[in-house]
């Protein structure tokens, strides 16, 4: 299936320069948005997920339907300050300044396998948090999961060692 053509290309959104991949258009289209899952929750079975996390915002649409299709739980990691329990932190760098992502505290068993779902791999950091806030909470990472990959801000650089897969990249 051709998933780039159903994926809207918007100029100079946020700012100037960028060109924003927006992947509203594929998750209306009934075929491409299962195509996708489908292709999701295939990687993730075969990395043998036994719980989805998933990085607010668009990491829920994605990651929660892979985990129903494989009957696993999912987990959301959150911007600061939206998750009511005990919640663990990480800090990472961005180009000005910094972000905090969160995840609860006892959202992980020790041990158990997990697959971090995204929409979008550039620079990495986001996923690179996700996976630290699951290892920080004795989860194992066993791959992490976009749709879209644009492989010349190197994310994969971020996320070496971990088993990266994406349904598309962009050059
Ligand atoms: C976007 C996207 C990824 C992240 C990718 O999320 O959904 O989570 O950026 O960028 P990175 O690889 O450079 O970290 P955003 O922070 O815009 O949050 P949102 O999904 O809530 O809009």
């Amino acid at each position: 299936m051709d998933l780039k053509s159903k994926i809207r290309v918007v100029p100079d959104f946020p700012k100037p320069g960028i060109s924003f991949k927006d992947i509203t258009t594929l998750l209306k289209d009934r075929e491409a948005y299962v195509y996708t899952i489908d292709s999701l929750v295939a990687f993730c079975k075969d990395k043998g997920a036994e719980l989805i996390v998933g990085p607010e915002a668009r990491g829920f649409v994605l990651g929660a339907p892979v985990a129903y299709a494989l009957k696993v739980g999912f987990v959301p990691v959150r911007k600061p300050g939206k998750l009511p329990a005990e919640t663990v932190r990480y800090e990472y760098g961005l180009e000005y300044g910094s972000d905090v992502l969160e995840i609860h505290k006892d959202a992980i068993q020790p041990g158990q396998k997990v697959v971090v779902v995204d929409d979008l791999l550039a620079t990495g950091g986001t996923a690179l948090a996700a996976v630290k806030l699951v290892e920080k909470i004795g989860g194992i990472v066993t791959g992490v999961a976009f749709v879209i990959e644009l492989s010349y801000l190197n994310g994969r650089k971020t996320l070496e060692g971990y088993d990266v897969y994406s349904v598309i990249t962009y050059d």
